[in-house]
């Protein structure tokens, strides 16, 4: 049985006064939904903050991004013991990475390697921009970022990951996939693909998200599927009530 997750990626939003505001706000609701795995990503500077705000609780913190060598002149960047001090979690190779900052299977793939190496659960993100969904190409990328991204894991540290499936043209648009459309890809393509490189006894126990304008008023459809264990969450998890309903459909309808 895999225990659903639900995680908000905050983004570039919120200053540390603006996200403890937004945390005191989502404290008791998410408490109360403690079924499930809950996450919150944001920014860098109000880890430390958040990680006191929740101390005591199981509500899990993660970064955004984090670079897969121990320290040195990587200007700008931040280590993995740097986000172990606040962290449990970090999402690696979101789309938004891949599109500005250059990253590709290959430093996603050391970055989750750097992340076991260091206790952390990566939250790996795949997906197709809208281009390649167009052309009929979305099984080969998604299955080619599975494939390069989580190579070489070993099946101990694999049974951990949590992969979001985000076809890129539902990330920020308003327009989520549906939710069948989702499930497809989600069970043939990235657990499918899982299966492949890993096993499928591996593949069976990794949770896999979606992530693309989930809110609380379309969060249960997804969550109704077999292989839908969560989901990752942008615009909707800067807002408190509508994140919690997330949360709170995740438990209704997984858990
Ligand atoms: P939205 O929920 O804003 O579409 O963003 C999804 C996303 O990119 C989460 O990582």
């Amino acid at each position: 049985m895999r225990k659903p997750f639900v995680a908000g990626n905050w983004k570039m939003n919120k200053t540390v006064e603006q996200a403890s505001l937004l945390v005191a706000d989502l404290l008791p609701g998410l408490q109360a939904v403690n079924k499930i795995d809950r996450v919150l990503c944001p920014p860098f500077p109000a880890l430390m903050v958040l990680s006191q705000m929740t101390a005591g609780t199981e509500i899990g913190l993660g970064a955004q991004n984090m670079h897969w060598e121990e320290s040195g002149a990587f200007t700008g960047e931040v280590a993995p013991a740097m986000v172990k001090e606040f962290c449990a979690y970090v999402i690696l190779g979101h789309s938004e990475r891949r599109a500005y900052f250059a990253e590709t299977d290959q430093t996603v793939n050391k970055k989750v390697k750097a992340a076991f190496a260091h206790g952390l659960t990566p939250i790996v993100c795949v997906g197709e921009t809208l281009e390649e969904n167009e052309a009929g190409k979305t099984a080969e990328i998604v299955r080619r970022e599975v494939l390069e991204g989580l190579k070489d894991l070993d099946p101990a540290d694999a049974v951990k990951l949590v992969v979001a499936y985000e076809p890129i043209w539902a990330i920020g648009t308003g327009k989520a996939a549906s939710a069948e459309q989702a499930e497809e890809i989600i069970a043939k393509i990235v657990r499918g693909s899982l299966a492949e490189s890993l096993s499928s006894a591996v593949a069976d126990q990794i949770r896999i998200l979606y992530g693309g304008s989930v809110k609380g008023s379309n969060a249960a459809e997804f969550f109704s599927m077999p292989n839908i264990d969560g989901a990752l969450v942008g615009g909707a998890s800067l807002k408190a009530d509508d994140f919690t309903k997330i949360c709170q459909a995740a438990q209704d309808t997984i858990a």
